[in-house]
């Protein structure tokens, strides 16, 4: 038989099998070692797995006589990954090519991950398929970055807004000197991505991690913060006012010895 042939003959209707197509034949897939955001569990049904990383869909042994296809389905758009007769080479298509690999003896698939690869897949043989398998295909966080004014003065208001640069984040927390920061009056949490701190004071210095956390990943970064007290102001003012007056007194000193010196500073 022409490999040309094979999608025509496997687009003929499937058999009517009682129970629906799945009931025997299901896609059991899972993500393959390295990949440090994505759980290595096999599952059936569904799958979340990241970008970047190989996930092998796998089916059970199966007697097939003519070929075999791997499909996928996006939205309303269905399409075929790689055909396989029995007797000739495996024809994968274009956007899967250089990164998909099929076994012909066990029929599985592998696939290095894209984002656009979160869609609904199925294998098919001349007499079953299986149902729709749904790979959910998340990015990975990097490592947020952190914007603010690091040095405050004590008493004012400031905030801090944590950016997600790559990926996109399902839940935030912060941590202040790697202590969970938890919401008060003092402490304020908005748009889950910024932190508010109201009449800061100097116990409000240290370090302020921002994490950030999606189905695959989790990452931080953290941010020196510095309350600076009041008295660090007034101290070069007095020290400023007081040299003036030395220099006024020595001055004083040097034209009318005998006068007594006087301060200027109160
Ligand atoms: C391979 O598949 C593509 C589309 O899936 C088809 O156009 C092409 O003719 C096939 N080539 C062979 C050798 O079967
Ligand atoms: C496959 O090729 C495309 C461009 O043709 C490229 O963007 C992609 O990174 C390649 N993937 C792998 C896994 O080599
Ligand atoms: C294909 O699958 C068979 C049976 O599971 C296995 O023995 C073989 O190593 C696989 N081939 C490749 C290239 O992965
Ligand atoms: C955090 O993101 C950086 C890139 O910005 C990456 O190198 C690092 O591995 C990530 N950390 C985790 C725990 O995923
Ligand atoms: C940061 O805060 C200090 C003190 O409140 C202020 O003087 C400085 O202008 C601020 N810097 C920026 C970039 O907002
Ligand atoms: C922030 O949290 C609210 C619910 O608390 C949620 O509806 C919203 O999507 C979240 N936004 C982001 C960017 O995580
Ligand atoms: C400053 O922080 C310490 C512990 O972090 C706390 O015991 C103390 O009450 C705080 N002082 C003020 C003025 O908030």
């Amino acid at each position: 038989m022409l490999p040309v042939l094979l999608p025509v003959l496997l687009l003929l209707p499937l058999p009517a099998r009682p129970g629906g197509a799945a009931a025997g034949l299901g896609i059991t897939a899972r993500t393959l070692s390295p990949c440090y955001s994505a759980d290595l569990r096999p599952a059936s049904q569904r799958l979340v797995s990241a970008a970047g990383c190989t996930v092998l869909l796998t089916i059970p042994p199966l007697q097939v006589s003519r070929g075999v296809l791997w499909e996928y389905k996006a939205g309303l758009r269905e399409g075929v990954i790689v055909s396989y007769a029995l007797d000739g080479p495996a024809n994968t298509s274009r956007p899967y090519k250089n990164r998909t690999r099929f076994n012909e003896t066990d029929f599985s698939l592998q696939i290095v991950l894209q984002q656009g690869d979160d869609r609904l897949y199925r294998f098919r043989s001349e007499s079953e398929a299986t149902g729709w398998f749904q790979l959910r295909v998340v990015e990975p966080l990097s490592e947020p970055e952190i914007v603010g004014n690091s040095s405050v003065k004590a008493g004012g208001n400031t905030k801090l807004v944590c950016n997600v640069l790559e990926g996109r984040a399902d839940l935030y927390w912060w941590k202040k000197n790697g202590e969970l920061l938890l919401g008060s009056d003092h402490i304020q949490f908005v748009d889950n991505s910024t932190l508010c701190i109201v009449k800061a004071s100097m116990n409000d210095s240290g370090y302020y991690a921002c994490v950030v956390r999606n189905e695959v990943s989790q990452n931080e970064t953290s941010f020196l913060l510095h309350v600076q007290n009041a008295a660090n102001v007034v101290l070069p003012v007095i020290l400023v006012c007081v040299l003036i007056g030395l220099l006024a007194g020595v001055f004083v000193w040097c034209r009318r010895r005998d006068r007594q010196c006087y301060n200027g500073c109160r």
